[in-house]
């Protein structure tokens, strides 16, 4: 959030104002109109259809129990959006997306792409930020609550059992006789992305690697499970490298298997 060069410079020619000469605003603009996209667009989207979005690659499907073939991921897992509609949950679809917009908005890495891209605190190194304050860190309300990633984490990776679990109806269809067989079409493949990409964002996360590392007292002990911890932990801090380019692989694939599943059915028509 505040540097002092930024603070510096804010305080005499307001935000923006820098001796850069280099393309700085050029991330934090591409950030912007990244995230305001996705935001606009998930946001239509869920208010446009708040029961989940379905499509069939045959008739015969759709008259069996398990009918749907490609549930798009804003909607997974169906059973959760049921409870919200039993309930009298407000737009169901909201019984689902808490856990995604909680999960990402307190991820660590997005945390510096907003506060870099949307709210200017500063937009980047040596500039002036949009206000300039006493910056507390994360120890005060509101941004105590990115503190609650760690448990967000937890249902993100039931979403991800659940993501998997719906790979499982994209792949095999119903023929006429009601048998079940295997089946492969584009949508079975962007579903597929997003499970993957969702798999390696989650999977790559700061706190799952402080889950897995963060106790152990000796890495170098030859105790099983001290050796065991620290494998997993290795194998997850090579995941955490790409944590960014996950971030942003699994954002656009969930929202183009939305985009893909709606166009199927008709309802961007
Ligand atoms: Fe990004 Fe946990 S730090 S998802």
């Amino acid at each position: 959030m505040a540097n002092s060069v930024g603070s510096l410079e804010s305080k005499s020619k307001g935000f923006g104002a820098t001796q850069r000469s280099d393309l700085w605003w050029l991330q934090p603009a591409a950030t912007f109109a990244a995230l305001g996209l996705f935001v606009v667009y998930a946001t239509v989207a869920a208010f446009l259809a708040p029961g989940p979005v379905t499509w069939s690659p045959n008739e015969a499907a759709s008259s069996a129990l398990d009918s749907h073939t490609y549930l798009s991921p804003f909607y997974s897992p169906a059973w959760l959006f049921s409870l919200g509609n039993s309930i009298g949950f407000p737009y169901p679809v909201f019984a689902i997306l808490w856990i995604p917009l909680g999960f990402r908005m307190t991820c660590y890495f997005a945390r510096r792409t907003y506060y870099r891209g949307i709210m200017g605190d500063p937009a980047a190194c040596a500039v002036a930020e949009f206000a300039s304050r006493n910056y507390k860190g994360e120890s005060k309300f509101p941004f105590i609550l990115q503190n609650l990633h760690r448990y967000f984490l937890y249902f993100a990776i039931m979403l991800v059992v659940f993501h998997w679990f719906d790979i499982f109806h994209a792949f095999r269809s119903v023929d006429a006789a009601g048998n079940h067989e295997f089946y492969i079409g584009i949508g079975s493949i962007v579903l597929f992305a997003d499970a993957l990409f969702l798999t390696l964002y989650v999977f790559s996360c700061h706190s799952i690697r402080h889950l897995l590392g963060g106790g152990s007292k000796c890495f170098t002990c030859k105790d099983g499970t001290e050796k065991a911890t620290h494998k997993t932990w290795g194998l997850v801090t090579k995941l955490n490298a790409y944590h960014g380019l996950f971030f942003w692989l699994s954002l656009f694939a969930v929202g183009f298997a939305d985009f893909y599943v709606r166009v199927l059915v008709g309802h961007l028509e």
